[in-house]
């Protein structure tokens, strides 16, 4: 079977490499977020502490260093689009901050730490994250940051943002996901909500920096394919290692699925059938990347460790 349009593309992956390279965007971005966030010292300071303390704490970057990459695949240089990866990381993590509020999964531990509302509460927990949702859309709108960039552009993506992140995109994917607790859900309602809880930002963030750097249509439509794929794969794989990670590593309870009376992949179909799907997602990422050539390589390589992560 044809993966991807290298010949020599064979699904081998070194991972330790693979993980070096990731560690190393991933510090990339941090320097970017320093730049883009106001630091703890500053008024309010509990606010402020407790957004750099959900921030600064060992996510690993995937939607920024995906908005770089695509940016990367369109020409772009990416230190134009890092206000947009900067702006995803940010709308990500109040995600989890909100996510792990009691009234929604009630987890204590996140990126290795207790979670945002352990340690400054719940109300501060939430304010966090409303500041960092707002915050991001600030970065994307600030004069400075359209430098050498096309506004028509950059409204675009803003109002693609908007959408990935509200009530047609990740925050529609987090009431379903609520509202299914308990509830035989069937595998198209539970793909609907995995796709739009995890896979809009994710799409989101792949399409903000290939739409930044001007990427035809084609290559766009090809790139989708790839994030809605990606997305699901990564989601799936995030239910196995709920079920079968190692806790130090995954950094966030083991479990809380199961507590939660979650509909998940592995509830639905089992491991073994889980895993396979998830495989079938890479599969179908490496193939959307047919049309791209070597530079789609780090792409190529994500979707391949995406089943292999364990954190
Ligand atoms: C966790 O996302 C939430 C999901 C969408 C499953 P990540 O696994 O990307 O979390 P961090 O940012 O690395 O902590
Ligand atoms: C949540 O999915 C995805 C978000 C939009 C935050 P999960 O609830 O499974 O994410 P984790 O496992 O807590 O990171
Ligand atoms: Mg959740
Ligand atoms: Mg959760
Ligand atoms: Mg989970």
């Amino acid at each position: 079977m044809k993966h991807c349009g290298l010949k020599d593309m064979s699904r081998k992956l070194d991972v330790e490499a693979f993980k070096k390279d990731l560690k190393m965007k991933a510090g990339l971005v941090n320097e970017y977020l320093k730049h883009y966030l106001p630091d703890e010292k500053t008024f309010p300071v509990s606010l402020h502490q407790a957004i750099n303390y959900s921030v600064f704490n060992g996510g690993k970057r995937l939607r920024p260093i995906l908005v770089l990459e695509s940016a990367n695949l369109a020409g772009l240089n990416q230190d134009l689009a890092a206000p947009f990866a900067c702006a995803l990381e940010l709308i990500h993590t109040y995600s989890l901050i909100h996510d792990d509020l009691p009234a929604m999964d009630d987890d204590d531990l996140r990126r290795g730490r207790p979670t945002c509302h352990v340690v400054y509460g719940e109300a501060l927990a939430i304010l966090a994250g409303d500041a960092l949702l707002t915050r991001a859309f600030q970065i994307m709108s600030m004069d400075n940051n359209m430098a050498g960039l096309n506004s028509r552009e950059v409204l675009r993506i803003i109002n693609e943002i908007s959408l990935a992140a509200g009530s047609s995109g990740m925050v529609a994917g987090q009431a379903l996901d609520l509202e299914a607790e308990g509830r035989l859900v069937d595998g198209e309602d539970l793909r609907t909500v995995h796709s739009l809880k995890t896979g809009c930002l994710f799409k989101a963030a792949l399409r903000s920096g290939a739409i930044l750097g001007g990427m035809p249509e084609e290559k766009l439509s090809s790139l989708n394919f790839y994030a809605e794929n990606f997305g699901l794969a990564f989601q799936i794989t995030d239910d196995i290692l709920d079920v079968e990670g190692d806790l130090e590593e995954l950094g966030k309870p083991l479990g809380s699925d199961v507590q939660n009376n979650k509909c998940t992949y592995v509830t639905l179909w089992g491991l073994p059938q889980a895993r396979e799907i998830a495989e079938a997602c890479v599969d179908k990422c490496l193939a959307s990347l047919q049309d791209f050539g070597a530079e789609a390589d780090f792409l190529r390589n994500l979707a391949l460790y995406l089943p292999l992560r364990s954190s």
